[in-house]
């Protein structure tokens, strides 16, 4: 970071922010601008931040800073990610002095189901099954995705990236609101039921100390430390086959769950090309299915390049950029309410949803003055989707890049801990259609395709996205917070290529979201402009208001450097030099 020598765009970009944000309903903080020479990593917590960059001034790459940054997170975000989940990673490996081309991969280390569940898992079972408890849970992939990133990718050592991990679950970590809002909001579950503290008692005491939490108290977790040194040392044994496998299966026995140990030790990482679209002067390299983020961020610029809607033709946030976005927004989400799902278990048409001709049908049947039905979205259907979520980006020095966003699905995923080892078990298993026409945890219903079947993987909303500029990274980001992280994420990118403003701006300005299905247009709590809500309501839309549409993580290279934003709505703060 460049200190106290703000160099003059950084001053310029930092009144812009204090001008733009201004006017918000509520005044978010006035984020300061972090630009940075060499590399940077953008998380939702600053040790998770300083821990990748700690990784980078040792000589790391962006791969080695990521691993860094994810196990660390594990710690100081235990409800949103961690080894008990799983997650997807798209790196950008620059062109080599050799001669090498440059090249894209996504890693995909979703969870999967469990070889005992079928269709009908959740049939019958108490309306909470899929989200608290042991049939909540996926077999976890973070550990196996990450080390697989890591030599493959890599150049250092598990010691070394597992380090900072390691200290920070030792020695301490300060929580802030956000940690305190999560373990209030499992102290509220309990309180409803006490029965279930027969699941989510280890967590509630570990890492929620039983509600008696402030913001500024620092935490450690002496056994998660535990479990980070047994995987430094022995790798993913430790975890799929060793002693973390053994405490799982313990866990699963006891709380009557279906996870085993031959499920741990089939686990695989599945490795594919990312998804790619090209747009306007960039490409966009993102996530494929089984994340719905890729696809439905390119249906939404494939409709608004169709609409001619753009920074020439509409103004940021008016009433017509809104509702223009939010009719592509509803097109784009009834088809992954459809047809999205797991590629491994069923056939995905990404070909055909993002074919010119289907989406000149879908911008012609958009109406600028009024909206439609649900039903006549998309191409039609009786659908809908998908918080616990953290999203970083990672640039290196040498212009390698990786955008990682991983989950255990809601805050502290399934409630369930695993003894020994201080950390939660993810709720995964609710990103399935659990019960079919039913809605999942955040509102969205999906298709009979998303059934769980043993192996498959969920329907996620991940979206980690690099966008390309003639080979080179322009843009690395991605978002936590179910749904929204689509429509956040892809606000934000516009927000810097369309709207020419800094990261910091980018990601702190108000956004809105609409996921058809409520058939409803969202507006975070930071918008100002009430005049705009009641242009919008004016056309046909319904609206409400909600606490924030995604939280976002960005990384912009320019000639001026390194530009990283890490969202003040969870509390995060960038690290580079
Ligand atoms: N668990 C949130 C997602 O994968 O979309």
């Amino acid at each position: 970071m460049n200190g106290g020598r703000a160099s003059l765009p950084v001053r310029i970009a930092s009144i812009a922010v204090l001008v733009l944000l201004a006017g918000c309903r509520v005044a978010p903080p006035a984020a300061p601008a972090h630009v940075f020479a060499h590399g940077a990593v953008a998380a939702d917590h600053p040790a998770a931040s300083e821990a990748g960059a700690e990784v980078l001034r040792l000589g790391g790459n962006a791969v080695d800073a990521a691993v860094a940054t994810s196990f660390c997170l594990s710690v100081v975000r235990p409800y949103s990610c961690g080894i008990g989940g799983g997650g997807f990673m798209v790196i950008h490996v620059p062109a080599a002095a050799d001669g090498r081309p440059s090249r894209q991969v996504a890693i995909n280390y979703r969870e999967t189901a469990p070889g005992a569940v079928g269709p009908d898992a959740f049939v019958g079972r108490a309306a909470d099954a899929s989200r608290i408890g042991a049939h909540a849970v996926g077999v976890p992939g973070s550990v196996a995705g990450l080390l697989y990133a890591l030599e493959h990718f890599g150049t250092l050592d598990r010691e070394t990236v597992l380090a900072p991990a390691i200290r920070v679950a030792e020695e301490g970590f300060v929580i802030d609101a956000h940690y305190v809002a999560a373990v209030k909001a499992v102290g509220t579950k309990i309180d409803e039921d006490p029965r279930r503290l027969d699941d989510a008692g280890y967590v509630w005491r570990e890492l929620c100390h039983a509600g008696d939490v402030r913001p500024g108290d620092r935490l450690t977790n002496p056994r998660q430390a535990r479990a980070l040194r047994l995987i430094a040392r022995d790798g993913a044994f430790a975890f799929y086959r060793g002693p973390i496998a053994d405490a799982i299966v313990d866990v699963m026995k006891r709380r009557g769950g279906p996870i085993t140990a031959a499920d741990l030790a089939g686990y695989r990482v599945d490795v594919t090309a990312p998804l790619r679209g090209r747009w306007s002067d960039y490409e966009v390299v993102a996530m494929p299915p089984p994340s719905s983020g890729g696809i439905t961020m390119l249906q939404i610029l494939g409709i608004l390049d169709r609409l001619d809607v753009d920074a020439a033709t509409t103004d940021h946030n008016d009433t017509e950029y809104v509702h223009l976005l939010a009719e592509a927004m509803k097109h784009a989400f009834a088809d992954r309410s459809r047809w999205l799902a797991d590629p491994a278990f069923v056939d995905v048409p990404t070909g055909d949803l993002l074919a010119a001709e289907y989406l000149d049908a879908r911008a012609a049947a958009i109406s600028r003055t009024s909206t439609g039905a649900p039903m006549d979205y998309g191409t039609g259907t009786d659908h809908l989707e998908d918080g616990g979520t953290s999203h970083f980006s990672v640039v290196d020095r040498t212009g390698m890049a990786v955008a990682c966003t991983e989950t255990i699905n809601l805050r502290f995923g399934s409630l369930l801990g695993v003894p020994g080892f201080g950390f939660a078990l993810n709720n995964e298993m609710d990103d399935f259609t659990t019960i079919p026409g039913a809605a999942n945890a955040f509102g969205l219903r999906q298709s009979d395709r998303n059934l769980p079947e043993p192996g498959k993987r969920p329907l996620s909303s991940m979206s980690p996205t690099i966008v390309l500029r003639d080979d080179v990274p322009v843009i690395v980001a991605g978002a936590s917070g179910g749904p929204r992280i689509i429509t956040g994420t892809l606000q934000t990118i516009l927000n810097c290529l369309w709207y020419d403003m800094p990261p910091h701006v980018a990601v702190e300005v108000p956004r809105f979201h609409h996921q058809w299905m409520p058939d409803r247009v969202y507006f975070d709590e930071r918008w100002a402009d009430t005049g705009v809500i009641d242009d919008v309501a004016g056309i046909g839309h319904e609206t409400a208001r909600r606490v924030s549409v995604g939280e976002v993580q960005l990384i912009l290279v320019d000639d001026a450097g390194v530009h990283a934003a890490s969202d003040t709505r969870k509390g995060g703060v960038p690290a580079g030099y």
